[in-house]
């Protein structure tokens, strides 16, 4: 025949269930010229050969004899015509078996054909106008499947629904129990009591207020009532005066015979204020208290052993070991204190008691103790 049948016109002969005779025999020469070409045409239907190729081309072999294959061609696959379709076999009885006979290690191959071909008819639909409609490449499905989504940015409440994800059917909504009620320690207390309680504390303090501070015979009581308050106050401190608790003015400086000759006992200034002097005097050996205050101001002399004399730090007045001045401004000799044996046998110094040089009161003999 002159006329040259593409992939596709034998694909609408096989499905119009004109596998017979007619278009099979023809072409089949022809077809094997042009199903290179058809390869790149028929996008799904190429790739699917060219992936198996082996697999397609032993089909026919093994094909059981034609007569054994349904007449009609409705009972073939699709990938099973367009196999045979590329085998150059464009009779419809033929291809038919020819996959499902093949040998069992290229069976997978062939059911992997027989599978992914299943929607390539789409492809060899007919237009509106009853004409075989052109086989879609996959940028030409890709555009096609791009024209449905909404081309540049999308809004948020678009981007949410299409994010929405859609609740399964058959799934069922948890059926939680109520939460029991609160018991009654729980629950909080009633307010209004709080805030009558508040209020009415709020209440009395300002009318204390308004009474204590709201005129002036008001003004005036509450100062009287604040001077009584001091003035009892004051009178409750008078109960408990100011003292200066002293030491005794009468206390014991141990054994006469403890002192040595001519020692003076400096241990007492702290506390007493007092010299313990183991002296002779005028030819008599005594012991005698003398005070520690300086004649002159009333500072504390320093004695220096090693000088044998008082020495006072103010004014550099000096005294002798029985306690008569001789340099510095002191107008007088040191003064004594009373001081006698007590019951015990120990020498006992009486502060409230003093003797003066001057006045001749050292004479007394009060004022010192023979040894
Ligand atoms: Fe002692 Fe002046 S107070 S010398």
């Amino acid at each position: 025949m002159a006329k040259k049948m593409s992939v596709e016109e034998i694909l609408a002969a096989a499905r119009a269930g004109k596998a017979g005779g007619s278009a099979a025999p023809a072409p089949k020469s022809e077809t094997k010229k042009e199903s290179p070409p058809a390869k790149e045409e028929a996008l799904p239907v190429a790739e699917v050969v060219s992936e198996s190729p082996p697999a397609a081309a032993p089909a026919p072999k093994a094909a059981p004899p034609a007569g054994k294959a349904p007449a009609g061609g409705k009972g073939m696959d699709m990938a099973a015509i367009l196999a045979a379709a590329r085998a150059g076999k464009g009779a419809g009885s033929a291809p038919a078996p020819a996959a499902k006979p093949a040998p069992q290690k290229e069976a997978p191959a062939k059911a992997a054909v027989a599978e992914k071909p299943a929607p390539k008819p789409a492809a060899a639909k007919t237009d509106g106008n009853g004409a075989t409609a052109a086989p879609k490449d996959t940028a030409s499905i890709l555009a096609a499947a791009r024209k449905s989504a909404k081309p540049g940015p999308m809004t948020k409440a678009e981007a949410a629904a299409l994010a929405k994800p859609t609740e399964p059917a058959g799934k069922k909504k948890l059926d939680v129990p109520p939460m029991p009620p609160k018991p009654d320690y729980a629950r909080p207390r009633p307010a209004p009591a709080q805030a009558a309680d508040a209020a009415t504390r709020r209440s009395f303090i300002s009318a204390a207020a308004g009474m204590l501070f709201g005129s002036s015979l008001a003004i005036g009581f509450t100062s009287l009532a604040a001077t009584h308050l001091m003035w009892l106050l004051g009178t409750a401190r008078f109960m408990f005066p100011n003292i200066l608790i002293e030491p005794p003015t009468r206390f014991k400086v141990g054994f006469p015979d403890a002192l040595a000759p001519g020692q003076v006992e400096t241990k007492y200034i702290a506390q007493f204020g007092v010299w313990v002097v183991k002296y002779e005097v005028e030819g008599q050996p005594m012991v005698y208290a003398l005070k520690s205050v300086c004649t002159h101001l009333g500072c504390t002399p320093n004695w220096l052993e090693a000088e044998q004399k008082f020495k006072c730090p103010c004014h550099g007045s000096g005294f002798y070991k029985d306690g008569v001045n001789f340099e510095g401004p002191a107008p007088r000799p040191l003064e004594r204190y009373a001081i006698s044996l007590a019951d015990d046998g120990q020498l006992q110094v009486d502060k409230s008691r003093t003797f003066q040089e001057e006045m001749g009161q050292w004479k007394d003999p009060a004022s010192f103790v023979p040894v």
